[in-house]
């Protein structure tokens, strides 16, 4: 296992381009068993998610090329229709291989993903919004196996008690994408990668109206077009909103390259109410840190609301702010195991339900701490930034499963950051 040894203090001047999207290209790996052609998928992130989606699409028959950062993807044995537990348990993403499994080849079994410390990760909406499909879908012993029949487009309300679903959206389009008739998804998905993946789906001859609002419509197809596709992945927008928090702090000078705006309204607002300033020009975004940080009130809920995967990052901004701030968890209300962690670091935070109260204080002091998931650990190398002397990350195969080098990428910039075998 790896740990970072960070040094607190050092200020970050210069420029950070941001990585390809995680949550946009794993979708986009899934949907490749759509095509019959090769598909080449770029500006891809380097990310250990990114090699498992890998590992998982060689189980479904499909070989991939990873250089640099693209992928391609061609259909090697379009038999396969099973992706075991040993991958689908690395990660949430695996389940997104049924819908495209279902609308190429009719089948698909796929593992139920493992939950994780963010919370449980019911399944309930992707089963609800297949079945409507009129798809037989069934749960036996761990497994989502499914048949797809002939599948009728249908109206399906896609809204769960903690909103919309970004993955199950993401399945019933392309399930739907070869239902005969047209599919109206109510309360979908809005997020930027689901506007993503219905561009590709419309490469493939696809019709869709209303991407990136509450209510979808796709017009199922007999067939896809028949043709190669070449598709560029969107950049990271939270990694980019993790940087503005980095770049937040006390001396810095950060310029973030290809930072998405339009997706990071919502980020941009509540560092600005703790007083931080953005410059945006031509796809870059400058950070301009205030003297301290304004107490701020953040409630995270699906896009655009404020990203539940930079809660913890913003959390550890705010452990330093001048007065109380509070944190509201509506999409994971559990995705805080990272406060007893930032706790250790001299945090005053205490959890009430599905809030955390956040007490500033003057300073955070380094010391060892460990990951307990992705955006977890990212938070704890912004404390780590923030905190005197020095701070020990345990466990950080967590960050690389989400941020491209990020170490790297700091360490360019004037962080302070070793990384070393933890024995
Ligand atoms: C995606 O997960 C992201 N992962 C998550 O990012 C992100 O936190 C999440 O969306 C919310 O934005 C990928 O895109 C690979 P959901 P997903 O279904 O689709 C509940 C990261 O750190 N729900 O939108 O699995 C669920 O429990 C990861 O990059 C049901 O109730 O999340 C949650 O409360 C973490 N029933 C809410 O909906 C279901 O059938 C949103 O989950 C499915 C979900």
């Amino acid at each position: 296992m790896d740990k970072l040894l960070i040094q607190g203090g050092t200020p970050l001047k210069g420029t950070i381009r941001v990585s390809g999207s995680k949550n946009g290209t794993l979708p986009l790996m899934a949907a490749a068993i759509l095509c019959h052609e090769k598909v080449t998928l770029r500006n891809v992130p380097n990310l250990t998610d990114v090699r498992h989606m890998g590992s998982a699409l060689e189980y479904a028959g499909m070989k991939t090329e990873f250089l640099d950062s693209t992928i391609t993807v061609e259909t090697a044995d379009p038999s396969k229709i099973h992706i075991p537990y040993e991958v689908s348990q690395m990660m949430r993403a695996s389940i997104a291989f049924i819908g495209p499994l279902l609308a190429k080849r009719g089948k698909a079994e796929v593992s139920l993903p493992g939950g994780c410390v963010i919370g449980t990760r019911p399944v309930d909406l992707h089963l609800k919004g297949l079945s409507a499909l009129g798809v037989d879908i069934r749960i036996t012993r761990g497994i989502i196996s499914a048949k797809a029949g002939s599948m009728k487009g249908a109206h399906i309300y896609l809204g769960g008690s903690h909103g919309s679903s970004v993955l199950a959206t993401a399945n019933v389009m392309m399930a739907a994408s070869k239902a005969e008739g047209r599919t109206v998804i109510e309360h979908a998905a809005c997020e930027p990668e689901i506007v993503e993946l219905s561009l590709f789906l419309k490469e493939l001859g696809v019709h869709i109206e209303g991407a990136g609002s509450h209510c979808l419509i796709v017009e199922g197809v007999k067939e896809y077009e028949e043709k190669e596709i070449d598709f560029t992945v969107l950049p990271d927008r939270i990694e980019a909103g993790t940087l503005m928090a980095m770049g937040s702090l006390p001396g810095s000078e950060l310029t973030i390259q290809n930072a998405p705006r339009l997706h990071l309204g919502a980020v941009a607002d509540k560092l600005e109410s703790a007083d931080v300033t953005f410059e945006w020009q031509a796809g870059s975004c400058k950070v301009i840190p205030p003297s301290s940080f304004r107490s701020v009130d953040v409630t995270t809920l699906p896009y655009p609301g404020f990203p539940t995967d930079l809660q913890a990052q913003m959390m550890a901004v705010l452990s330093t702010a001048s007065e109380n701030s509070t944190i509201t968890e509506k999409v994971y209300p559990d995705r805080f195991m990272h406060i007893g962690e930032f706790n250790r670091m001299g945090a005053r935070i205490r959890k009430e339900g599905n809030t955390a109260f956040i007490t500033g204080v003057d300073s955070l002091s380094g010391t060892r701490v460990r990951a307990s998931d992705l955006r977890a650990s990212a938070g704890l190398l912004i404390a780590g930034l923030m905190a005197d002397n020095e701070t020990e990350v345990l466990d950080i195969h967590h960050l690389d499963r989400g941020y491209d080098n990020l170490d790297k990428k700091l360490n360019s910039v004037g962080a302070c950051i070793e990384r070393m075998k933890d024995v």
